[in-house]
């Protein structure tokens, strides 16, 4: 509760150049503005919980995601192989019009098989937006899931390899001005030498992480319960993981990071950006209802003002001693 006559802390962040009204985006996958507005009326969105709509990753082809059972909890967590399901490229163009009611910055976020693929739909977002679509919604940049562990090789294979990365981070760099993050993920040896890698090759900022490779078995026939068999891991489980993560970059590099994995309240907002992260997006929390985010943003608040801080320049980093 802040007292009569306090200051109100300052939660406004600006990443790699993007000014955020508050550190909390959206998890790619897990939040969908136009289900939401459908399914709990337009006053769920208003205000806008999140302070960037990051979408659902989008294909070169459309793509019908991996059989199904695509999805179970687990303790402190879920797991899930929907496979990036997504209408491919084209369909999702003629559809962005409808996100011109979305009042904060959207991020494309992109998937693929192959690096070309990455390539050729960031060159489509770009050739429709310079057209000048009617009614677009404010694209400010891009995030490249090079991390999903749940379609075959494909983009997983690129964020394993910082070679890869560093070759798709450029010819990206080379068909934008616009914001460039790359989204890592946290089945490496190594994250450090994948992040410095994208963040050479031209990335504004990076994201960590994506979800954690895991199997879940069905207790009757103790076989994978999921369709693709193996999934990934997200939600409470991963976060000391998720957290260990962006310590390492963040002490080791001086890209901006957006960090997720687990974030379910907002002290684990908070332990994020002592970690180093600039901002950070809330993923399996969704789950729980369209109220969580704002729920972590007025508890992330009152976070600052229990402990008296202004704003969250005055701890980010503040554990990487
Ligand atoms: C059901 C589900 C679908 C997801 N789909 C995507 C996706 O399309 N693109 C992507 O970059 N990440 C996707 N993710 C990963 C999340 O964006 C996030 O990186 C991860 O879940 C860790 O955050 P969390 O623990 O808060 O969920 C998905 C996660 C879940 C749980």
């Amino acid at each position: 509760m802040t007292q009569p006559g306090a200051p109100v802390p300052d939660l406004a962040v600006t990443l790699a150049g993007l000014r955020l009204e508050h550190p909390v985006l959206n998890a790619s996958g897990t939040f969908d503005a136009l289900e939401t507005a459908r399914h709990y009326g337009p006053e769920a969105l208003a205000p806008f919980p999140f302070s960037a709509y990051v979408p659902k990753t989008v294909t070169l082809e459309r793509r019908d995601g991996n059989p199904p059972p695509r999805l179970t909890e687990t303790a402190a967590g879920m797991i899930n192989a929907v496979g990036l399901q997504n209408p491919g490229i084209e369909a999702y163009l003629d559809d962005l019009p409808l996100l011109a009611f979305v009042p904060v910055p959207v991020l494309v976020n992109i998937g693929g098989r192959r690096p070309g693929d990455y390539l050729e739909v960031l060159r489509r977002v770009e050739e429709r937006l310079a057209a000048g679509a009617a009614g677009s919604p404010q694209v400010a940049g891009y995030e490249l899931n090079v991390s999903c562990p749940n379609v075959g090789r494909g983009g997983l294979a690129v964020g394993t390899e910082p070679g890869e990365t560093e070759k798709l981070t450029a010819a990206a760099r080379a068909l934008t001005k616009r914001l460039l993050i790359v989204k890592l993920t946290p089945n490496v040896t190594d994250v450090v030498a994948v992040a410095r890698a994208a963040a050479e090759a031209g990335a504004d900022a990076l994201s960590l992480v994506n979800t954690v490779r895991a199997l879940v078995l069905d207790p009757q026939t103790l076989t994978p319960f999921l369709g693709n068999r193996t999934g990934g891991l997200s939600g409470p489980a991963i976060k000391p993981v998720a957290l260990r993560m962006v310590w390492e970059v963040a002490g080791a590099l001086d890209a901006p990071i957006i960090g997720m994995g687990g974030i379910a309240c907002g002290r684990d907002v908070l332990e994020f950006v002592a970690c180093g992260a600039t901002a950070v997006a809330v993923g399996a929390a969704n789950f729980s209802g369209p109220d969580a985010p704002r729920r972590i943003v007025a508890e992330l608040r009152a976070e600052l003002v229990g402990r008296g801080l202004p704003d969250l320049a005055a701890v980010r980093g503040r554990a990487l001693v």
